[in-house]
């Protein structure tokens, strides 16, 4: 099936596929950039023309997560494995704890950064049976005094997410939304601090970004260093030193590209069809293929499996490459195949692997 470009289906967990027509747009700004003269590689952070595109970037955010008043947003650098050390470094300390949620490897990376900063408590571990599942968090017994609790709502590598946002906890709720941000609607109230890197549904990798309430910056601990204060980059608005200028462009455009396609109510109607595909895919398979993830914690941007007969794993993803459906190979921790098929990544693509799945398994059953 011809891409546009010859482009492949682009199945990467991240940095991965971005829209046709963002590329498209920056490849028409690169050398004269809305008249400023120049690309936004080169502007000034500070220039007039700077600003109209991270302010726009940011109004529209706001827009597509309905984020609400009493809430900063930051771009920030040092990718999702800054923020969940930078967070603890910030709100943890001696005599502090926090709770933490840990249903995949980035938890498990979490947990570790903030062990080194206070008193944590997994308060759920998935490892048990591989990180299969997610638990149901107002089911947990938490610890009393807690300064936040943790869980990260989608596990890339692992292909388990929640099913939504947190109903009242009764705790700060920190999230890291790094995969799958923007492809569902999102309730933002429901948290005190998000934060996702850019490289899966927002952009190219180099940028973070963190929304965060007024309430928890007004509870960060004193003297933090100035690149990891949250208060000084709110302060600062995200220009407290050169951001990440033009991974920030990038980011605009795509919000721009969500916004005309009709917002995250959408966005989710269409990922959902995509990850149907795959999935049905596999349930229909009679057992050549096993979904990693149980149902009920199913991701729909990162799809994880593995063949009845592992040794025919490698076939299966180099014959796939061979169609364009590039990207494939699992994990090491989970093995098999990995579909990230995030917001950007075409419903056919999608239906070109369920179809591929269809004649492997007929071909090798
Ligand atoms: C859920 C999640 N959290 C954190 C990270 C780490 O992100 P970064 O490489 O931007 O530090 C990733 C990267 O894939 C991720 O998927």
């Amino acid at each position: 099936m011809s891409q546009p470009y010859d482009r492949v289906f682009n199945f990467s967990a991240g940095p991965c596929t971005l829209p046709v027509g963002v590329l498209e747009q920056a490849r028409d700004e690169m050398l004269n950039c809305r008249g400023a003269g120049m690309s936004v590689m080169e502007m000034s952070h500070r220039s007039k023309a700077y600003e109209s595109i991270i302010e726009r970037a940011e109004a529209d955010l706001r827009a597509l997560l309905g984020i609400p008043e009493g809430y900063r947003v930051l771009f920030l650098q040092g990718g999702a494995s800054l923020q969940f050390t930078m967070l603890p470094m910030a709100f943890l300390g001696e005599g502090r704890s926090a709770d933490y949620v840990v249903t995949g490897s980035w938890g498990e990376k979490a947990v570790e950064a903030a062990c080194l900063e206070g008193n944590v408590q997994t308060i759920f571990s998935g490892k048990a049976t591989n990180y299969d599942r997610v638990p149901d968090l107002g089911g947990l017994s938490r610890s009393p005094g807690a300064e936040y609790l943790h869980f990260t709502s989608n596990e890339t590598i692992q292909g388990v997410e929640f099913a939504g946002d947190p109903g009242g906890l009764g705790v700060p709720v920190v999230c890291d939304m790094s995969s799958d941000i923007l492809s569902r609607p999102c309730d933002v109230s429901k948290y005190s601090l998000i934060y996702a890197g850019a490289q899966k549904n927002m952009g190219p990798a180099g940028v973070v970004v963190v929304i965060v309430a007024d309430e928890m910056l007004g509870r960060q601990r004193p003297n933090r260093p100035p690149m990891l204060d949250y208060r000084l980059q709110a302060e600062h608005k995200s220009l407290y030193n050169t951001p990440p200028c033009y991974s920030i462009y990038i980011c605009g455009l795509v919000f721009q590209w969500l916004l005309d396609l009709g917002g995250l109510e959408g966005m989710n109607r269409i990922n959902r069809e995509k990850a149907d595909a795959i999935y049905a895919a596999i349930d229909g398979s009679g057992g050549y293929y096993k979904g990693h993830a149980q149902l009920g914690s199913r991701s729909i941007m990162n799809i994880t499996f593995t063949l009845a007969d592992p040794d025919l794993t490698d076939r299966f993803v180099s014959e796939a490459k061979t169609q364009g459906l590039d990207g494939l190979k699992g994990h090491r921790s989970v093995g098999g195949v990995r579909a990230s098929i995030y917001n950007a990544f075409p419903l056919e693509g999608c239906q070109a692997l369920a179809a591929f799945m269809r004649e492997f398994a007929a071909k090798n059953g």
